[in-house]
């Protein structure tokens, strides 16, 4: 099904064509904001390039232009999808969608749910979360992981195959430190696994450990050298700290419901070899001399295209390879081995010098072509309430568990309390207000508080523009008021419970061939932007910016609070136009949920 604007779109394509067969010019159509639906503005552009070519008898003015192509596009209508074409000012074309086409679409939705927007399904990867093993996950990591798994959610909605890599920081000089340190402080680690309670203080230690002790420097480094060379004690020791880190990121993972394929840094080891031999090859890899030591040479890459004075450093002046060069042999793995035409890093803004470096030598290599896609999707702090980067208050980098932990805390005891006066009102024989909690047990008041906890942390980070900077702040994000996961939820709740209420079997009202007829405004607004959604999964698509599925949502959720003020639905003479109107909402809203990571509940 194609959106609505691509439907228009094909219309005033084929109304242009027609009505100025010999010109070539860009149709231009997009949402109004002057009270019609939709508006095409081709007919100022179209009118130069006319001019140009010798103006056709009869039109003397942009005016004279849209009055032709309107005219033409009616012709061109043939599903009576426009109600209203009418032109405006100096030469635009107010278009209004026909009431009973929007029905028909909406009537669609209730039936099948919202569909994707078609798309020409590709074999994407996406790269994001990839945390480093030995150091707590910190903010960044926690946004990576958000972003990119709604991104990954709306690729995999609209059919793209999607491989979900979790790019983990696992190999690098600082492993050397690591399993030395592992070696002296338990010293049973092969028979025992180690018992690393807290992998940041660890980290710090051996850090510690291998800036005092010149000693145990050296050695730090003959264990690179080791597991470099695969030496089985040292890649056993390497395996034991790697997992000690997979259970503690898997403690986020599973509270966030997120899916990851760990492919990290170590896996690229065995290429990057062939692949900086490979560069060296056309001529791409010159060499960087220390000017403080001339005799210590790295190999790096000037990509054409970039302005950056920094390089990558695809060999370091000892000879090993690092950041650069393994994000050089991941592209090629992925072009190559995955053969994906789509590649997506979330990343820090802070690293975007770094992509664009990586992104560009892949082009100047000729593996990347013109049909390959590469995007760096930045993001930026997460700040605390002084608007700094979020710390514990002792400085230290805050533990995302327990920060999860805190939101699903603080939501349990607002539910509980909640419950308490829904119970005491129940007793006192008040009618009206919400009991749906009276008869909830503790596990399921724990599940709710869960779901609605860590949806209004993601949905916190999501909202804003993930360019910009955003305050971490609890209350705000479980408010249930303005434009929170908390206020989606209760809307959805509400729209089940009046489904619920209604007492309609849906199923039987589905199949009864009843229809929606949109009549009220409040009707025709929330309808107009169900069929929106299409469109905003596209626009998420082009600019990977999930904020745009958010406000949806939030619009959305207010169209409804509206509609549900001014029109009643249960015992109305319209209640099954109504309720399939609430059912189409239901399904979109249930989507649209989950395409942000949300949970959807029932009854709040
Ligand atoms: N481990 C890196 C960090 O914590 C992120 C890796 C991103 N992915 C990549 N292919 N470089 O900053």
């Amino acid at each position: 099904m194609p959106t609505v604007i691509g439907a228009l779109k094909a219309i005033c394509t084929a109304a242009q064509t027609s009505a100025f067969p010999d010109i070539a010019s860009k149709v231009d159509v997009a949402s109004s904001a002057m009270g019609a639906d939709y508006q095409n503005n081709s007919a100022l552009s179209l009118f130069g390039r006319l001019k140009a070519a010798g103006l056709p008898d009869g039109i003397k003015s942009p005016k004279d232009v849209a009055q032709r192509l309107a005219d033409a596009m009616q012709l061109c209508d043939s599903e009576a999808m426009m109600a209203k074409v009418e032109v405006a000012g100096a030469g635009f074309i107010n278009i209004t969608i026909s009431g009973p086409w929007f029905a028909d679409r909406l009537n669609t939705i209730a039936q099948n749910g919202a569909l994707p927007p078609p798309v020409q399904t590709q074999k994407v990867v996406v790269d994001f979360s990839s945390p480093n093993v030995a150091k707590e996950m910190h903010a960044g990591h926690l946004r990576s992981t958000i972003i990119g798994d709604s991104i990954c959610r709306v690729l995999e909605f609209c059919g793209h195959e999607v491989l979900r890599v979790n790019h983990v920081g696992d190999w690098g000089t600082q492993f050397g430190m690591l399993i030395g340190h592992l070696k002296q402080v338990f010293p049973d680690f092969a028979s025992n696994p180690p018992p690393i309670g807290d992998l940041q203080a660890f980290y710090k230690e051996s850090k510690k450990h291998f800036d005092e002790d010149k000693d145990f420097a050296k050695l730090a480094h003959e264990e690179v050298v080791r597991l470099q060379s695969g030496d089985g004690a040292s890649r056993y020791a390497w395996q034991q700290i790697c997992d000690v880190s997979r259970a503690a990121f898997e403690e986020v993972y599973s509270r966030l419901g997120v899916k990851l394929t760990e492919v990290g840094e170590s896996f690229y080891n065995e290429y990057i070899h062939a692949v900086v031999s490979h560069l060296n090859e056309i001529g791409l890899v010159s060499d960087s001399v220390d000017p403080a030591d001339p005799s210590r040479v790295a190999k790096v890459v000037f990509p054409p295209n970039t302005k950056h004075e920094q390089p990558l450093m695809v060999v370091k002046s000892d000879g090993g390879f690092g950041y650069d060069s393994t994000d050089m042999a991941a592209v090629w793995y992925r072009i190559f081995e995955h053969q994906a035409n789509w590649i997506i890093y979330v990343t820090d803004a802070g690293q975007a010098p770094h992509f664009e470096l990586v992104f560009e030598a892949a082009r100047a290599a000729g593996w990347a072509t013109e049909a390959t896609r590469l995007d760096h999707v930045p993001f930026g702090l997460v700040c605390g309430d002084d608007g700094k980067k979020f710390k514990t208050r002792s400085g230290e980098t805050v533990r995302l568990v327990d920060l999860l932990d805190e939101a699903k805390i603080r939501m349990g005891k607002t539910l509980h309390e909640r419950q308490l006066e829904q119970l005491k009102q129940k007793e006192e024989g008040a009618t009206g207000g919400r009991v749906s909690l009276t008869e909830m047990d503790d596990a399921t008041l724990e599940t709710y508080a869960a779901v609605i906890g860590y949806s209004a942390v993601k949905y916190a980070d999501l909202k804003a523009n993930r360019i910009s900077n955003y305050i971490f702040n609890y209350d705000r994000m479980l408010d249930e008021k303005g434009n929170t996961a908390v206020y989606l939820l209760y809307a959805g709740a509400r729209i089940a419970s009046i489904v619920r209420n209604s007492g309609v079997d849906m199923n039987a009202l589905l199949a009864s061939g009843a229809r929606i007829v949109l009549v009220e405004p409040a009707e025709f607004k929330l309808g107009k932007e169900l069929l929106r959604f299409q469109e905003i999964i596209e626009l998420m698509l082009s600019t990977l910016q999930p904020n745009f599925i958010c406000e949806y949502l939030y619009e959305l959720c207010n169209l409804f609070t509206k509609f549900y003020q001014e029109c009643k639905v249960i015992g109305d003479p319209a209640q099954d136009s109504r309720l399939l109107l609430l059912i189409a909402l239901e399904k979109t809203l249930r989507k649209g949920f989950a395409l942000v990571g949300l949970g959807y509940l029932e009854r709040i």
